[in-house]
């Protein structure tokens, strides 16, 4: 059966994690990855004291693959424009993803973003369990419905439930929102910007309840 559970070491120093992770096999998504991509903050691993906020992205991108980091290629920069229009400070949050490995599907030249299934989401989830203690955050921000999947169960409706605080067993408060991909992916100027609005209205509401 798949699952990372038996790489994930039982110290909760991020750096032993940050390490261990790239040997990980839980599930065949290791395979056409070039690295594992851990969670951190803009920092680099390791030092997470005093951070309150962690975000859970899906998986890491191309560019996300090729760095080693969270976070870096469009959806990144679309993510790092709305903290600062919403008054976070990205440097003070925890970034990480559901999955570690990229997954994809060669399209052409490019290397094409495939959705991770459940059975994927659930292997890697040793992982983000991990970081959740390690980094013990006020407050977890899933984007989109990968992550929301990975810690508020399949049955999670971020249509319906987005930017309701949400409390499950043994995690500390949580709060899902879309992915910033479904900002860049609208198809038209209006519907991008609606969309973006309602984005920067979550993570506001985020800062609030952290205020
Ligand atoms: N999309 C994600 O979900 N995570 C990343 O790190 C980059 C893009
Ligand atoms: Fe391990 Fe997660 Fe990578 Fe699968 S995606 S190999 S479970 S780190």
């Amino acid at each position: 059966k798949n699952s990372a559970a038996k790489y994930v070491p039982d110290s909760r120093d991020l750096s032993v994690l940050t390490d261990a992770v790239q040997e990980c096999r839980g599930c065949d998504l290791y395979r056409n990855a070039t690295q594992a991509v851990f969670g951190m903050r803009d920092a680099g691993p390791g030092d997470v004291a005093g951070v309150e906020l962690m975000m859970v992205g899906e998986q890491p991108g191309d560019q996300e693959d090729k760095q080693g980091r969270p976070f870096v290629g469009p959806a990144g920069k679309l993510l790092d424009e709305c903290l600062e229009e919403a008054g976070i400070d990205r440097s003070q949050v925890y970034v990480t993803n559901a999955v570690k490995h990229f997954k994809w599907e060669p399209r052409g030249k490019i290397r094409l973003h495939k959705k991770p299934g459940v059975r994927e989401i659930r292997a890697c989830n040793p992982w983000l369990q991990a970081e959740i203690q390690a980094v013990e955050p006020r407050l977890i921000v899933c984007l989109g419905s990968s992550a929301a999947q990975a810690l508020l169960g399949a049955q999670f409706r971020v249509t319906q439930s987005r930017g309701v605080l949400q409390h499950a067993a043994g995690l500390p408060p949580l709060l899902a929102t879309i992915h910033p991909s479904a900002i860049l992916r609208a198809r038209t100027h209006e519907d991008r910007e609606r969309e973006r609005r309602a984005f920067i209205e979550d993570l506001r509401q985020a800062e609030s309840i952290l205020r």
